[in-house]
């Protein structure tokens, strides 16, 4: 899985192709390659391991030249990174095809092939569907008929694009769990996984919708859904100015990402879940082997990142019933660790090259882990490439110095792995992970609907401007959220911030409330609710205000000095996701309204690579 690119047109379409694929090179990726058609020589494809430049270069020694063609950016779940388990796979000289996604049931599918007399020339699971699509072919000739009929034989998650040399006029896409755009031309159109592919040929882009099966020629575009019926999709189009690296219509850098966390956590779901269930697979080839192996964990992280970890903590110990240790890298280097057998060592960061953190990778290496797993933004990082593991965020460059999206797709990381290890190692209750696949699903859009707040929590922001000091409280799994929220705080706005358990309050902090330290609190609807309602009243009896962030079922309504803000009912499991998005914008307006310099806050780094 990783970056697709395709084009059908009139001219050469090889240095589209890899300009295309360059772009997608943030999502990281270990080989590249791409196949092209012409009259005169038919399919034909480079492909090699590392960079686009490495086949870029392979291009221009020995050209390719034609009018169809596929290319694919791959990161290794199947097969070890060679070239000859990069895409895209042939069957013959006659059908090509790239690959986003895992194929569940590929070995039996392998079976059924070879026993057809087709022979695999790599491990990958996508081999299956380009041999299955050519022995389709021969009873089903036209192309988009016969991928068709393939995907009803396969289970997982895919985006595919199919070329064959008997039909040079058309490429074929389909889409399930992973993602798909086509790029309109005059005379020629594209694919592509991303649309950030394809800006450079055109601003005009259709997007596939799960289940669709689309044939792109050059002057047509049609498309069918899951069920079979002909449907048009509707045309966006996009204008100078949407780019990741353009603050577009938003003030600053960060209240753009703020916003941008539905669709970046939906990417980061796209191609890992299956019907209901995660797809262990997508943490890498050896992932299944190594998860079964393992009974405790350990995460090692810095700032945002540490407490996507704390949260996690309770996730694993909770759901997958695994024991888990987290600590800040700074510490964990520096501290003489007992390591317990079979643990796996979890490493989470942004940026992947904060220094704290390489160093407690480096040295956890000499103290016996079972292995390591990176849980990065950035597919290049030294992180991602010291480890034995990876799972991206796919958050996209996140510019503002305090980190909001890189969280959320941290913790919904999280919780896929908390989710691939009970699966493995059989811990989790009957149905729990079927009930949370489906409330990830559903969760960018809960996450719309916590930003559409966004009024009211910039009125709620007028109580803090002129105050020195707060308290933000949270229990269970919120407590981490908590001190999210007080972190985002003091970085942008700089006040004085602190998080306690709730139920700390009276053993210290208690001492310090009175009008002018206002307590923040978020209080989904759970167990702890009660005993957090009684936390409240000592708050209030002191002649502290509140602010509380509560679950619309949790009966709790604004008083004198009590204000509170309502989130739309959730999972409990997945509330820490729901209830970081209005802490991050509470800090965001207190930071205007205090006039400070909100992507670039004082004293501080985006990546801290210096001790
Ligand atoms: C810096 C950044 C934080 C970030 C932390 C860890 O302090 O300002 O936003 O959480 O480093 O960075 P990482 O890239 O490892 O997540």
């Amino acid at each position: 899985m990783c970056g697709i690119v395709g084009a059908v047109a009139e001219r050469n379409i090889t240095t589209i192709l890899i300009e295309g694929l360059k772009r997608l090179e943030y999502r990281g990726y270990d080989s590249a390659g791409l196949a092209v058609f012409s009259a005169q020589d038919g399919l034909q494809r480079r492909r090699r391991i590392g960079k686009v430049r490495e086949l870029e270069s392979a291009v221009a020694d020995d050209p390719l030249v034609g009018q169809l063609g596929i290319a694919h950016v791959r990161w290794a779940t199947h097969g070890a990174p060679t070239e000859r388990n990069a895409h895209p796979h042939f069957s013959g000289h006659e059908v090509a095809v790239v690959h986003n996604g895992i194929i569940e049931n590929f070995e039996a599918l392998r079976e059924e092939l070879k026993t057809l007399g087709y022979v695999f020339a790599s491990e990958t699971d996508t081999e299956v569907i380009v041999h299955l699509i050519h022995h389709l072919l021969k009873s089903t000739p036209d192309l988009a008929d016969a991928v068709k009929a393939a995907v009803q034989r396969l289970h997982g998650a895919y985006g595919l694009a199919v070329v064959s040399a008997a039909q040079p006029d058309r490429l074929v896409a389909a889409r399930s769990g992973s993602p798909l755009v086509i790029g309109l031309g005059i005379g020629e159109n594209f694919l592509a996984s991303d649309q950030l592919a394809l800006r450079q040929v055109t601003d005009r882009f259709m997007y596939l919708e799960e289940g669709d099966i689309a044939e792109i020629r050059r002057e047509q575009v049609s498309i069918w859904d899951q069920a079979g019926h002909a449907v048009q999709r509707e045309v966006v189009q996009y204008h100078e100015g949407a780019e990741a690296a353009d603050k577009g219509h938003y003030r600053h850098f960060m209240l753009k990402e703020i916003h941008e966390q539905p669709s970046v956590v939906q990417r980061t779901l796209e191609g890992r879940l299956g019907k209901d269930h995660v797809l262990v697979q997508a943490f890498g080839p050896q992932a299944a082997e190594l998860f079964a192996k393992v009974r405790n964990v350990q995460i090692v992280a810095c700032g945002t990142s540490y407490h996507a970890g704390m949260v996690a903590r309770y996730w694993l110990e909770s759901l997958a019933g695994i024991p888990c240790q987290v600590e800040v890298a700074s510490e964990f280097r520096y501290r003489k660790v007992v390591v317990q057998p079979d643990t796996l060592f979890v490493s989470i960061s942004q940026s992947g090259e904060t220094a704290d953190t390489l160093a407690a990778l480096r040295n956890g290496k000499a103290l016996g882990f079972l292995g390591s797993l990176a849980i990065c933004n950035v597919g290049i990082s030294s992180l991602v490439r010291e480890s034995d593991l990876t799972l991206l965020t796919l958050a996209g460059p996140e510019i503002g110095v305090a980190s909001t999206k890189a969280f959320t797709t941290q913790l919904v990381s999280l919780m896929l792995l908390t989710l691939a290890l009970g699966q493995v190692r059989g811990t989790l209750g009957t149905g729990v992970e079927a009930e949370l696949v489906d409330e990830l699903r559903r969760l960018p859009s809960r996450l719309g609907e916590a930003l559409a707040m966004d009024t009211t929590v910039e009125k709620t922001a007028e109580l803090f401007a002129d105050k020195h000091h707060t308290l933000f409280l949270g229990r269970g799994a919120q407590y981490p959220v908590a001190m999210e929220g007080a972190l985002k705080l003091k970085e942008i706005s700089y006040i004085h911030a602190e998080a306690y358990p709730a139920g700390e309050l009276k053993h210290g902090p208690l001492a310090l409330v009175d009008a002018d330290m206002p307590v923040v609190t978020v209080a989904p609807n759970n167990e702890l609710l009660e005993k957090l309602k009684s936390n409240l009243q000592e708050v209030r009896a002191r002649g502290g205000e509140l602010v509380v962030f509560a679950d619309e079922q949790a009966g709790m309504s604004n008083g004198e000095g009590t204000h509170v803000i309502n989130l739309p009912h959730i999972n409990d499991a997945l509330a820490p996701i729901l209830y970081t998005i209005p802490l991050q914008l509470l800090s965001y307006y207190v930071a205007v309204l205090k006039g400070t310099d909100v992507d670039q806050p004082r004293n501080l780094a985006k990546s801290v690579t210096v001790e």
